[in-house]
Parts: C-alpha cells; sequence; structure tokens
C-alpha cells in the first residue's frame, strides 16, 4: 500500500481506503453500512500501525523441511487503549490481528464549551511489568482538536512507556490535532486513513464525518 509519510505521521493513500471514506463520509449512510466501512479500514489500519513491532526469528517444521521464520518477539507486552467511546470500533480487529494484546480502556468525554477532555475512566493505573519493552496502540476515529490524544498520550509515557513505542491510530485527522500531538511528542507516531482541512466552532472535523460516536452506536 502506498502511504504518505512525513516524519513519524502516515497517511494511508489507496483507492480502498478514499471509497470507504466517501461511504462513511456520506450523511446518507447507515449506521450499519457505516460500521461495515470503518472495519474494512481497520484492517488496513492496523496493518500500517502494528509494522514497528520488534519481531525475531523462530525455527517452523514445514511439511517440506525446517524454515526461519519472524514472529513478533515473545516479551513485549502490546497494549491497544480505545479511548471511549468512539474508539470501540477499533477494538475487536485489534484483538483479532494481535490476540495476544491487552485491552485498556480510556474513558474521556468532551467538554462541549471548553472542548478539553474529561475523564472518567482509566482502567491501566500501574500495571506495566516492563514499560521499556511495551508497545502501545491508541486508537480514536477521530482526531480533531488532539486534546483527548494528548491525554491518552501522556498517560502512557508518564508510566516510563517510550513516545516511539505508541503509536495513535485514527480514521480522520484535522491538522491541529496532529501539529498538537507531533509538539508535544516528538517520537509519537501517528496513523491516519485521511488528514481533513480543519475544525468548525464547534470543534468537529471539515468535512469530516459529524460524530463518530454517534454513528457507529446508531445514537444520531
Ligand atoms: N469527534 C467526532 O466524533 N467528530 C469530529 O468531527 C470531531 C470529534
Amino acid at each position: 500500500m502506498e502511504t504518505i509519510i512525513k516524519s513519524n505521521f502516515t497517511v494511508l493513500n489507496h483507492p480502498l481506503i478514499k471509497h470507504n471514506i466517501a461511504i462513511l463520509r456520506s450523511k446518507d449512510t447507515s449506521s450499519e453500512a457505516f460500521n461495515m466501512a470503518l472495519k474494512r479500514i481497520s484492517y488496513a489500519l492496523f496493518f500500517e500501525a502494528s509494522k514497528y513491532l520488534p519481531t525475531e526469528t523462530i525455527k517452523v517444521e514445514t511439511p517440506i523441511q525446517e524454515a526461519e521464520n519472524e514472529v513478533i518477539k515473545k516479551d513485549i507486552e502490546v497494549i491497544v487503549a480505545p479511548i471511549l467511546r468512539a474508539g470501540l470500533v477499533f477494538s475487536d480487529i485489534a484483538q483479532t490481528l494481535l490476540p495476544f494484546c491487552h485491552v485498556h480502556h480510556l474513558g474521556m468525554y468532551r467538554n462541549e464549551e471548553t472542548l478539553e477532555p474529561i475523564w472518567y475512566y482509566n482502567k491501566m493505573k500501574g500495571k506495566f511489568k516492563n514499560p521499556e519493552n511495551t508497545y502501545v496502540f491508541i486508537l480514536d476515529p477521530m482526531l480533531a482538536t488532539g486534546n483527548s490524544g494528548y491525554d491518552a498520550v501522556h498517560n502512557f509515557v508518564k508510566q516510563g512507556i517510550k513516545e516511539e513505542n505508541i503509536v495513535f491510530m485514527s480514521l480522520i485527522s484535522a491538522p491541529c490535532g496532529v501539529k498538537k500531538l507531533q509538539e508535544a511528542y516528538k517520537n509519537l507516531k501517528i496513523v491516519t486513513a485521511q488528514l481533513d482541512i480543519c475544525l468548525n466552532a464547534k470543534g468537529y472535523i471539515v468535512p469530516g464525518l459529524g460524530d463518530a460516536g454517534d454513528r457507529i452506536f446508531n445514537t444520531l
């Protein structure tokens, strides 16, 4: 897959991604069709986001002969951290592709006036036995102001997880959100399917797709 990469910031660039983003953007798309399109894109996002995981070589007996093969290193810990609620849409695919991962939910909602996150749930305090060898995927379909993303990354960095071992994975990103994360965390990786234009006065991504949580969970 051809991707656009600017220092730790990757935008997927593929006709199937664009095709499915058009489905997601349309206000006429049902919640069911929305979730299907999002799942299709999620696989591509995860393959890109997880390409940084370290591997080791093992020996495998094929029916023909012994082979050497790379596998994900066994002594690492992989954390998948969906930001509730919209980030949940990526969780089951994360568990399908990374069956050894631990899922840590980050509960935040947005104060509609200040656009600052308000935490209500954090399941991951004090859990890391080996932060140096821990790899984190933070999941949020919409990287808008970057305020909740900033808090989510901080939550892991302050526990000793290396910035370069954290990937922020989003479906659509706004330039100001990307800038906020990149300025705060120089080595953080960001993987997104689409870079949009800006935010409106209410903090929604333009042109975006509206409220991702409402569209995923059919609560419009
Ligand atoms: N969250 C959403 O669901 N949509 C946006 O456009 C911005 C934040």
